[in-house]
């Protein structure tokens, strides 16, 4: 009989990716998925440290899969991911029932890992470093609509606040073939829509030979029959280059809809994280990029709190969020990590003054985006249809080029996967409603 295992994942997209490259990997050995955990013999727990509160909720989890453990001795626990690489000797100490920790580099290896734990019984640590490989093996959900493709791995901007560096490591691309070849083995599974990923996406391809860019990586994957949309995420605005913005235009199934983590609006704190470009430059930019392409959405991210923030320097942040005008904003409050700079800075703020400023910033972040969503009151839209609306099942569901949630009546008359015209008739708080327009009515509007 096959084993089971069942997959927890915390943490970003690209986490999302190994895990699926992990389940894809272990289906090879005949792994089977499971969402009951209690029916698991290998349990693996993906996780993330860019927050206390991330690794916080790890270890609780890992507290719980402890009693399973005690009723079922042979169940194998492991932990892999950024906390894995980052303080494998915490997550033993922490977590005695976990028998495996392993780090991204590793992947690769994990079905070797996972029967080794099995078989020997003792504890298995594997946090090395290793060289870049692209997994070849497919997906465990092949059957989706949309999925994530990672493009690079690592990160070198060395923020303040940061821990991406140390779990996980250096800047590296993987080759366009390879990336395009992936994308190809997704959209003949039936895909229409991939994310193409990496902690700094926009710095992609300058450790290649032949030296290449995220924008002709566009291009090849644009070339991808089948294919219906390309989004990428997360960009920096220190590697935005004009040739970029002429991609993001031209490239036509690149999306309107651009994250461009800002974290500050003020200067001294832009310049206190390390961040290499002040609100100047990065409104600048973001003038650019509308001039290129109106119809762009923005999406970022924002730390409140950082040491020294004061009130001004937080009065700074909100304005900027005004002057861009958001479509959407993550706002999070700053978490001390060990063994990044910040986290040693004088001046560390009070949680009570970032608990406040965090509901402040949401308040005025809940404005704006309200303010952009009620632009798209009367316009018709390109949906990519990708499921039925979560409130009624009657009714399906899509999201437009700048990534907002559209549901609209249109069963029978169109399928999954379907890219179609919709009027939007009403702006709800956090989703649109619609309804199947004729093509000719999309022509002369707005994407
Ligand atoms: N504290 C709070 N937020 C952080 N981020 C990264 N590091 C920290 C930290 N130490 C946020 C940044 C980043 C997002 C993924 O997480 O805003 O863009």
């Amino acid at each position: 009989m096959a084993s089971k295992l069942h997959l927890i994942t915390y943490g970003c997209q690209m986490n999302e990716y190994d895990s699926e490259r992990v389940a894809g990997l272990l289906r090879e050995r005949e792994y089977e998925l499971t969402d009951d955990e209690r029916e698991a013999d290998v349990i693996l727990v993906n996780t993330c440290a860019i927050r206390e509160k991330a690794e916080d909720k790890v270890y609780s989890r890992l507290g719980q899969l402890k009693e399973l453990k005690a009723a079922r001795p042979d169940l194998v626990i492991g932990v892999m991911g950024c906390m894995a690489q980052l303080q494998q000797e915490q997550v033993r100490r922490r977590a005695p029932s976990v028998d495996l920790v392993f780090g991204s580099p590793a992947i690769a290896r994990v079905g070797e890992l996972v029967e080794r734990a099995r078989r020997e019984r003792r504890p298995i640590l594997d946090t090395a470093e290793a060289p870049l490989v692209k997994i070849t093996a497919k997906p465990a959900s092949a059957d989706r609509l949309k999925a994530f493709v990672t493009v690079m791995e690592g990160c070198e901007k060395h923020c303040t606040f940061c821990v991406v560096p140390r779990t996980r490591g250096r800047e590296r691309s993987h080759s366009p073939e390879s990336i395009v070849a992936e994308v190809e083995g997704l959209v003949a599974e039936g895909c229409r829509e991939v994310t193409l990923l990496g902690q700094t996406v926009n710095a992609y391809g300058r450790d290649l030979t032949p030296l290449t860019d995220l924008a002709e990586l566009f291009q090849r994957v644009n070339d991808v029959a089948g294919l219906a949309r390309i989004r990428f995420t997360t960009s920096n605005p220190y590697n935005l280059t004009p040739k970029l913005i002429r991609a993001m235009r031209d490239v036509p199934k690149v999306c309107e809809w651009f994250h461009l983590p800002l974290q500050s609006g003020s200067d001294q704190i832009l310049e206190a994280m390390n961040r290499g470009y002040t609100r100047a430059r990065y409104l600048e930019l973001v003038d650019a990029l509308r001039q290129a392409e109106p119809a762009l959405a923005f999406s970022t991210d924002i730390i409140v709190g950082f040491p020294g923030e004061t009130e001004a320097d937080f009065a700074a942040t909100v304005e900027t969020v005004e002057q861009v005008g958001y479509d959407n904003v993550f706002v999070f409050r700053y978490s001390r990590r060990p063994g990044t700079p910040a986290a040693d800075m004088p001046n560390q703020v009070d949680e009570a003054v970032k608990a406040d400023r965090n509901r402040r910033l949401l308040t005025v972040v809940e404005r704006v985006t309200g303010a952009r969503s009620g632009l798209l009151a009367g316009r018709t839209m390109e949906v990519l249809v990708d499921g039925t609306s979560r409130k009624s099942a009657g009714e399906l569901s899509g999201r437009t080029r700048c990534n907002r949630v559209v549901n609209f009546d249109g069963q029978g008359q169109v399928a999954l996967g379907d890219v179609v015209p919709v009027l939007v008739t009403e702006v709800l708080p956090h989703s649109l409603r619609g309804a199947l327009a004729t093509p000719e009515e999309a022509v002369c509007s707005s994407r």
